[in-house]
C-alpha cells in the first residue's frame, strides 16, 4: 500500500507491506540512525517523533503514519549535536547506541515540559534504557541542556 508521510520535512509517497514497522522503513529511507534494541517495545532504542511526540518504531505499523510527519536524528542535527555535547561534558557518552533515541526524546521533552523538576524528567524518560551510563551522569546532562534558552 502506499502511504504519504513527512519524514524529516520532505513528503515522500512510499509503498509500505501491511505488516512493515516504522523503523524498517525509515531505515530503507535513509534514516539509518534509527535503530533496533529490543524489538519488544521495551528499551526506546528504536524511538522517534510522531507528530512531535516519541513513539517506538519497532512497533508501529509503518501504514498508520500515512498523513503524518515523522522526526528523526536526521532532521535535528543542530540539537542533536548541542545535546552531545552536554552528554560529552558530563561523561554520559559512553557506547552512544541510545543517542538517537535519546536525542529525540530530550528534544520532545523539552518542547512539551516547562521548568520540569526531576521526577518530570524521569517520568517523560521511562522506557528509554541505557546499558552504560548509569544514568547519573545523563541526568546532570539532561539538566544543563534543559536550563539553555
Ligand atoms: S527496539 Fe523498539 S523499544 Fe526496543
Ligand atoms: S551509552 Fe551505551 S546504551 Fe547508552
Amino acid at each position: 500500500m502506499k502511504i504519504k508521510i513527512k519524514i524529516n520535512g520532505t513528503i515522500k509517497t512510499i509503498n509500505v507491506k501491511a505488516d512493515e514497522y516504522l523503523v524498517d522503513t525509515l531505515r530503507n529511507n535513509g534514516c539509518v540512525s534509527v535503530r533496533r534494541g529490543c524489538d519488544t517495545t521495551s528499551c526506546g532504542i528504536c524511538t522517534v517523533l510522531l507528530d512531535g511526540a516519541p513513539v517506538a518504531s519497532c512497533s508501529y505499523l509503518s501504514c498508520r503514519a500515512d498523513s503524518h510527519e515523522v522526526t528523526t536524528v536526521e532532521g535535528i542535527q543542530e540539537e542533536a549535536a548541542l545535546i552531545a555535547d552536554f552528554f560529552g561534558h558530563e561523561g554520559a557518552d559512553q557506547c552512544g547506541y541510545c543517542n538517537p533515541s535519546m536525542a529525540l526524546t530530550l528534544y520532545a521533552m523539552k518542547r512539551e515540559l516547562k521548568n520540569p523538576d526531576d521526577d518530570e524528567i524521569r517520568a517523560y524518560l521511562v522506557g528509554n534504557l541505557c546499558r552504560c551510563s548509569g544514568y547519573v551522569a545523563q541526568h546532570r546532562a539532561i539538566r544543563a541542556y534543559l536550563e539553555v534558552e
